[in-house]
C-alpha cells in the first residue's frame, strides 16, 4: 500500500510513519515545518527510518493540486497537518483558518480530481462539540465528573463549534463527511482526545501529558490553568496507528466511510491534571511544582470519549494501559530533556 501524510513530521505523523516503514509499507510523508518540534522528527525520520520529508504547505491549492497529481496512486491519505492549539488559534485565527479549514478543503479537493479512490482519515478533535458547558458536573477532591455519561461521551453529542481552533477542525471535519456524501471519496474523522508517546514536542498549550512529563523529568517549576481537576482520556499513540491501519484494510463498502468516531482511551484511561501529577511523582519520583491561573478559555471540563462506536465498526481497540504509554513517554522524555 501506498501511504501519504500530511504533517507527517508532526507528532502523530513520525510515529505513523516510523511504524509504517518498519511494516514495509510505501511511505510518502510531508509538511511545511510550521510547529518548531517538526524540524526535529524530520532529522528524527531521515536518522532512524531513512524517511525524507518532503514539503508540503496545504495552504496553498496549486502546492497541494501539483504534489496529488504527481502521487494518484496514493492507496491511503493520513491527513495530519494542523495548527494544533487553540490558544494560538485565538492568537492568529487566519493561519488556524487557512491551514485547518482552507487547507483540508485543498486536500479534499486535490483527492477528488486526482485519487478519487484514495481511503482519507482525518485527525479531527472532540472540540468539535465546544466547551460542553450545558452538560451536568460534578466535583470530586481530584476532578470533574459528568455524571450522566459514565462511559464517556458518544458521537450524538451536538456540534457545537466555538472559537478558532474548534470552528476550523469543526468546518474540516463536516467537509471530510460531506465529500463522502457528495463525491464518494471513502474518508473517515477521527475526534481525536489526548494522544501521547514519544516524539511528542509539546508547548504549554498543547500536548499536556508530555508537557508535564517534560517539567517533571527537567524538575521545572510550572503553571496550570484553572483547578487542576479537568479530565481527559488518554490515548497512546501506538493504539491510533493501529487504528489508522485498521481503516486502511476496511473493505470498499464499509459502512464506516464518511462516519465520525470519537478516538480515545475510554473512561479507564481517564486521568485529571491532578491525578495525572500524583501519578507522576508517585511512579517517577518528580516532584511536580506547580502554580494555578485562571481556567483557559473554553476548555472543557471533562471530555472523555465513548468508543463503542469505533471498537463495532472499526474492529479497534485499545491495547495499551495508561501506565505502559506513560512508561513509554517518560522514558522518551528523559532520553530528550534530562539534563
Ligand atoms: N495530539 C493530540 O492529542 C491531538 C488531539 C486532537 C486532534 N489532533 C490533531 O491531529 C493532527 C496531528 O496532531 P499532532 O499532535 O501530530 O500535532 P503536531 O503539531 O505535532 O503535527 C501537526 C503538523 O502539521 C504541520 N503543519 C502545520 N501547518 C501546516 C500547513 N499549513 N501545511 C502543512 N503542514 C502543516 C506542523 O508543522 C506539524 O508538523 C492535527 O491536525 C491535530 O489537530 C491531535
Amino acid at each position: 500500500m501506498k501511504w501519504v501524510l500530511t504533517g507527517g513530521a508532526g507528532f502523530i505523523g513520525a510515529n505513523l510513519a516510523k511504524r509504517l516503514k518498519e511494516a514495509g509499507e510505501t511511505c510518502v510523508v510531508t509538511d511545511n515545518f510550521h510547529r518548531p518540534g517538526a524540524r526535529l522528527n524530520r532529522e528524527f525520520l531521515e536518522k532512524h527510518c531513512g524517511i525524507t520529508v518532503q514539503y508540503l504547505d496545504i495552504r496553498f491549492a496549486d502546492q497541494v493540486n501539483a504534489f496529488f497529481e504527481a502521487n494518484a496512486d496514493v492507496d491511503v491519505v493520513v491527513h495530519l497537518a494542523g495548527q494544533v492549539s487553540f490558544v494560538a488559534s485565538i492568537e492568529d485565527p487566519r493561519y488556524d483558518f487557512d491551514t485547518n479549514a482552507l487547507g483540508t478543503f485543498n486536500v479534499l479537493e486535490a483527492l477528488r480530481r486526482f485519487a478519487p479512490g484514495a481511503r482519507v482519515v482525518y485527525s479531527s478533535t472532540n472540540k468539535v462539540y465546544g466547551d460542553l458547558t450545558g452538560l451536568r458536573c460534578e466535583e470530586t477532591a481530584t476532578r470533574y465528573v459528568l455524571p450522566d455519561y459514565p462511559n464517556g461521551l458518544p458521537e450524538s453529542l451536538p456540534i457545537e463549534l466555538h472559537g478558532g481552533y474548534s470552528c476550523s477542525k469543526g468546518t474540516a471535519d463536516i467537509y471530510m463527511r460531506d465529500y463522502r456524501a457528495m463525491y464518494g471519496l471513502k474518508t473517515v474523522s477521527l475526534r481525536q482526545s489526548s494522544i501521547y508517546g514519544g516524539n511528542q514536542y509539546a508547548t504549554e498549550d498543547q500536548g499536556w501529558v508530555a508537557y508535564f512529563v517534560q517539567m517533571g523529568v527537567q524538575n521545572s517549576p510550572y503553571r496550570i490553568s484553572g483547578t487542576g481537576k479537568q479530565v481527559r482520556d488518554l490515548l497512546h499513540i501506538d493504539d491510533l496507528c493501529a487504528c489508522f491501519r485498521r481503516i486502511a484494510e476496511l473493505p470498499e463498502d464499509s459502512a464506516a466511510w464518511g462516519q465520525a468516531f470519537n478516538m480515545g482511551g475510554g473512561a479507564g484511561s481517564s486521568l485529571s491534571l491532578l491525578e495525572l501529577f500524583e501519578k507522576l511523582r508517585t511512579r517517577y519520583g518528580f516532584t511536580m511544582t506547580y502554580t494555578a491561573g485562571p481556567p483557559r478559555l473554553a476548555d472543557q471540563k471533562v471530555f472523555i470519549a465513548d468508543t463503542t462506536k469505533a471498537r463495532q465498526m472499526l474492529g479497534w481497540k485499545q491495547q495499551v494501559s495508561v501506565d505502559e504509554g506513560l512508561d513509554e513517554m517518560v522514558q522518551w522524555s528523559r532520553a530528550q530533556w534530562k539534563r
